[in-house]
């Protein structure tokens, strides 16, 4: 983090109230740090919409045995080989795969990957979490 720099906000006191009651549910130790994250969260949708670069992740589970399903998840990794850092497989059970796919690129492309990857008959579920790149 770079220096501290502080300024005051107002608010009328429902919504501040409002506020401090979401933000101690989430167990935030201060207002600062919500609002940091609601900043970062801010600038990260930013980012995406203007195709910026992101880092982030593909969760997905899928039948290990529906047919030629594997071999297009490979080709579509292959594909998008220069935004994908690394690829983990978990043996779920006897049928079922889950696979964690770390990426770093521009987040349309990302989107892109995480689609493509998404609408395969066979994938039972998927989720992409991104993060700035910085
Ligand atoms: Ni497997």
């Amino acid at each position: 983090m770079g220096d501290l720099y502080r300024f005051g906000i107002s608010l009328d006191r429902e919504l501040i109230e409002a506020f401090d009651r979401h933000i101690a549910a989430q167990q935030y130790k201060s207002r600062s740090e919500a609002i940091r994250d609601l900043i970062r969260e801010e600038l990260l949708q930013k980012t995406r919409s203007e195709g910026g670069t992101v880092a982030g992740a593909i969760v997905m589970t899928y039948d290990h045995h529906k047919r030629e399903l594997v071999n297009r998840l490979l080709d579509i990794q292959h594909d998008f080989h220069d935004i994908i850092i690394s690829t983990q497989h978990v043996h779920l059970d006897h049928g079922n795969c889950l696979e964690v796919i770390a990426v770093k690129g521009n987040a349309p492309e990302v989107d892109r990957l995480s689609t493509a990857l998404k609408v395969l008959v066979g994938v039972k579920h998927l989720s992409l979490s991104v993060s700035s790149a910085d």
